[in-house]
């Protein structure tokens, strides 16, 4: 039987709403672990589960400060030799966000599963349970850990990198853009399609006590330039450009572009559009404006990258290479 380890932050899938069929207006984040395992007795065929509860968050007040501590913990527990793996619980809102930093920042040696839900714990049908036992079938996978950190939902296993929210209510929210499930989950048998590359990434190093701001501004018709100035004053350390199609600048925006570049801050080309990412010197000259692009990672991918760049002092040359390859 694998050792499993439980750890709880909070969202729908520990929501409980008065009504079964209220799906909308539910508190995330209001059961605790004991009840969430209580409620499933099949767990214990799966392994020997103990639980930890860092947060009760409703996902939308994670911040950079819940992404250290809980990286932290589970670095310290994977390291652990009574862990054989761990499933994250999380809301779904910013699960990307977080996925993406534990993708960046976690070792590869045992498997680490995020699993959310879209209804709370409380509605009729209610995703969460299932989730949960196939993310605990998952985490007790031994050849998951090469992949990174996974994410399990509605029978299909991503990779936490390429998952992210894509529908804001449907049960079937989460998914990949451009890059599709690396296996499933059938009931509680767990199938993997493709093979893990193993290696961590550049930042699984030593983790970083705290992270700059970094700011995510989005393009739009008439969008002032002064949005970038103003990111400037109030200390972003970073910048990443939510821009139009291929990463298209627009003109107004050089010269405020051109001011942060000289003052060290870096500012990184990535696209508001869905899927396809922003490839170095497309429909720009990255190289002559001092500018990187983000490879495929959406806006707030490539923000997580490029704060733990700056945290970590990454030169310029290299982080282009880790944007591209994160
Ligand atoms: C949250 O992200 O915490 C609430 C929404 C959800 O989990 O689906």
């Amino acid at each position: 039987m694998p050792k499993l380890l439980l750890v709880a932050t909070g969202g729908t899938i520990a929501g409980s709403a008065a009504d079964t069929t209220d799906t909308s207006r539910y508190r995330a984040g209001a059961l605790s672990t004991d009840s969430l395992l209580a409620a499933l007795p099949e767990a214990a065929s799966l392994g020997q589960i103990t639980a930890e509860q860092p947060f009760a968050l409703d996902s939308k007040d994670m911040t950079p400060i819940h992404w250290l501590a809980l990286a932290t913990l589970l670095r310290e527990r994977l390291a652990a030799p009574e862990i054989d793996g761990i499933v994250v619980t999380h809301g779904t809102d910013t699960l990307e966000e977080t996925g993406f930093f534990l993708h960046l920042t976690l070792p590869r040696t045992k498997p680490v599963v995020l699993t959310a839900a879209m209804r709370p714990a409380t509605a009729r049908s209610a995703d969460g349970p299932m989730n949960l036992l196939q993310a605990l079938a998952c985490a007790g996978t031994r050849d998951a850990a090469a992949f990174g950190p996974l994410v399990v939902a509605g029978d299909r296993i991503w990779r936490a990198r390429d998952c992210s929210k894509q529908h804001t209510h449907a049960p079937d929210a989460l998914g990949g853009v451009d890059a599709g499930p690396i296996g499933v989950a059938i009931g509680t048998q767990v199938r993997l399609d493709h093979v893990g590359e193993g290696a961590a990434t550049a930042f699984a190093g030593v983790l970083p006590n705290e992270v700059p701001r970094v700011d995510v501004l989005s393009a739009y018709a008439g969008a002032p330039a002064d949005l970038i100035d103003a990111s400037v004053a109030n200390g972003a350390a970073g910048i990443v450009l939510a821009l139009a199609g291929h990463g298209s600048v627009p003109a107004d925006w050089l010269p405020a572009i051109g001011k942060a570049v000289t003052r060290g801050i870096p500012v990184v080309r990535a696209s508001r559009v869905a899927s396809g990412g922003v490839m170095p010197q497309a429909n720009f000259d990255d190289a002559a404006h001092g500018t990187q692009a983000c490879g495929r990672l959406t806006p707030w991918q490539a923000r997580v990258a490029l704060m733990l760049a700056i945290s970590t002092g990454m030169a310029r040359n290299a982080l282009q290479e880790t944007l591209l390859r994160a």
